[in-house]
């Protein structure tokens, strides 16, 4: 697949087959994954995959967190993260949530921001998580390897057949999903990411996103 292709192709899907995903397979896309460039060449990511039994066991986990409305797990420095949100990005997020309303309407969806959560929290059904830590001794210059990785991640499943969605909401129960792990407490959960192959039948996958356009995100110096 080309990559301009792949890039445009991919999108968060939000429904799943249970079909799992082979061991093999995701050796596949996560060695591709760690081919991704990093400051002086740290690879600073510290993954884990974790699929079957005990990713149900996790999402059940939260998802009764939610429901009996427990206090957040957060861990530093995630504890207020929209302190000093630019008012451009919180203009974005509404645009956003109109516009997934307008796509819901449009495929007959109807989510509550419960299901939503809850969903987030099963990643929709993915059978298998990835979900990628970093030792909180390092700087925010390190998320961008992170992030790198990730978007590696997402472009090798996509060659693969296989489909994505990043996880934030798990950032709520850091504390929890650390200890369920069994993950040091000096590590930084950046986000999971649900694997598995996607369920295109499913309405709410058909779903689009809206993007700002270049000029309003790039300024330009010394070329027109
Ligand atoms: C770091 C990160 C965290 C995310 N967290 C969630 C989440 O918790 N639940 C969810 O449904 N989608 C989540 N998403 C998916 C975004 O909503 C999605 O990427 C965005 O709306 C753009 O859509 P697209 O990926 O289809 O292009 C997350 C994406 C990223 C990159």
């Amino acid at each position: 697949m080309n990559v301009y292709d792949a890039i445009a192709k991919r999108k968060t899907v939000r429904a799943f087959k249970p079909d799992p995903v082979s061991s093999d397979l995701i050796k596949k896309v996560l060695n591709a994954a760690i081919r991704a460039p990093s400051s002086s060449n740290v690879q600073p990511w510290d993954l884990v995959v974790v699929a079957g039994e005990k990713r149900q066991q996790l999402s059940e986990m939260l998802v009764e967190f939610s429901r009996e409305k427990k206090k957040f797990s957060t861990d530093e420095p995630n504890k207020q993260p929209f302190k000093s949100i630019p008012p451009a990005y919180t203009e974005r997020m509404g645009k956003h949530r109109q516009f997934m309303t307008a796509e819901m309407e449009k495929y007959k969806v109807n989510l509550s921001d419960q299901e939503m959560m809850e969903g987030s929290y099963r990643f929709y059904g993915a059978p298998a998580a990835i979900l990628f830590f970093i030792d909180k001794g390092l700087n925010t210059r390190y998320l961008l390897d992170v992030g790198a990785a990730s978007m590696a991640l997402h472009l090798a499943c996509q060659e693969e057949g296989l489909a994505t969605c990043s996880i934030g909401m798990l950032l709520n129960y850091e504390l929890d999903v650390k200890e369920f792990l069994q993950v040091p407490p000096e590590k930084r959960l950046i986000v999971g990411i649900g694997v598995g192959y996607p369920d295109y039948d499913n309405p709410v996958s058909k779903a689009d996103t809206y993007r700002e356009e270049l000029d309003t995100v790039c300024s330009w110096i010394g070329l027109d």
